[in-house]
């Protein structure tokens, strides 16, 4: 059994290594994935959107992410590979440094490895709380969807150079705050390899652009679920493959190739 960690993350961006993150939000997909090869789950709030059928990840509670959390954990348990869980902590869960460390504490109990906190600058604190606390943070950047209404809608961040300063020098205080992980969101490829370069945590891009240490797809997207307008980053990986243990393994064949993201998924 290999367990993955966040030192085995370290050595792979030491190494120039790539991983591959996908979301999971049940057992079976959670054991799938793991089966596939891929190094680390993300327990999203994504699925208040493709689980629950709600508009936003805003209505998602601790109670979800907690039960959700459980569930891919025991996915994991019995598999080869046993890759490292990040659990999403949803929208309001991290309001002050103290609600933050409680809740982060049951998500880690229901089985997390590390939780997902969106924000800049102003959550430092509270990822300092959290990391002196035995609580590892991955520091969600860029587009973070739970507070997409003030950036304006679901749109590119850090455009121009102001805007793109601004998300370097969040990352850079909050990885000095102590995050383990950056997750980049929706940005200029230039600003992920430059926030890439800078960090000495691995950085996971979410149409970021080829040059972060990891990708991460939502499983239902990579899957060519759901009707609409896709991101431009999507990309269905089981369009033209027989199943879904294929879809995730092509999936990570991928990213640690660097042949995802090709340019079409990027913004240039
Ligand atoms: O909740 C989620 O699925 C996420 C990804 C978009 C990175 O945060």
């Amino acid at each position: 059994m290999a367990q993955i960690t966040l030192n085995t993350l370290d050595a792979r961006k030491a190494d120039g290594r790539r991983f591959a993150m996908v979301t999971a939000y049940d057992a079976g997909f959670a054991l799938a994935a793991a089966g596939a090869g891929i190094e680390t789950l993300l327990v999203g709030d994504s699925l208040g959107m493709v689980v629950q059928g709600r508009g936003s990840t805003v209505p998602v509670t601790m109670d979800d992410m907690a039960y959700h959390t459980a569930c891919v954990r025991r996915g994991v348990e019995a598999g080869e590979l046993r890759p490292l869980i990040l659990a999403d902590m949803p929208f309001g869960a991290a309001n002050t440094p103290g609600q933050a460390a409680a809740n982060a504490a049951r998500l880690m109990q229901a089985g997390a490895n590390a939780v997902k906190i969106e924000g800049g600058a102003w959550v430092a604190e509270t990822v300092r709380h959290l990391t002196e606390r035995g609580m590892p943070v991955c520091a969600h950047l860029g587009l973070t969807p739970q507070t997409a209404d003030m950036l304006g809608g679901f749109r590119l961040q850090g455009r121009d150079e102001a805007a793109a300063a601004r998300i370097r020098e969040e990352a850079r205080v909050l990885e000095e705050a102590g995050a383990r992980l950056l997750l980049l969101e929706c940005v200029p490829d230039a600003l992920g390899r430059a926030v890439s370069e800078a960090a000495k945590a691995p950085v996971v891009g979410i149409g970021a652009g080829p040059s972060t240490d990891a990708q991460v797809l939502v499983l239902h997207d990579m899957l060519g679920l759901g009707e609409g307008r896709k991101a431009r980053f999507v990309k269905d990986y089981l369009a033209g493959r027989g199943s879904i243990t294929e879809a995730l393994r092509a999936f990570g064949e991928e990213v640690r190739s660097g042949a995802y993201p090709a340019p079409e998924h990027c913004y240039g």
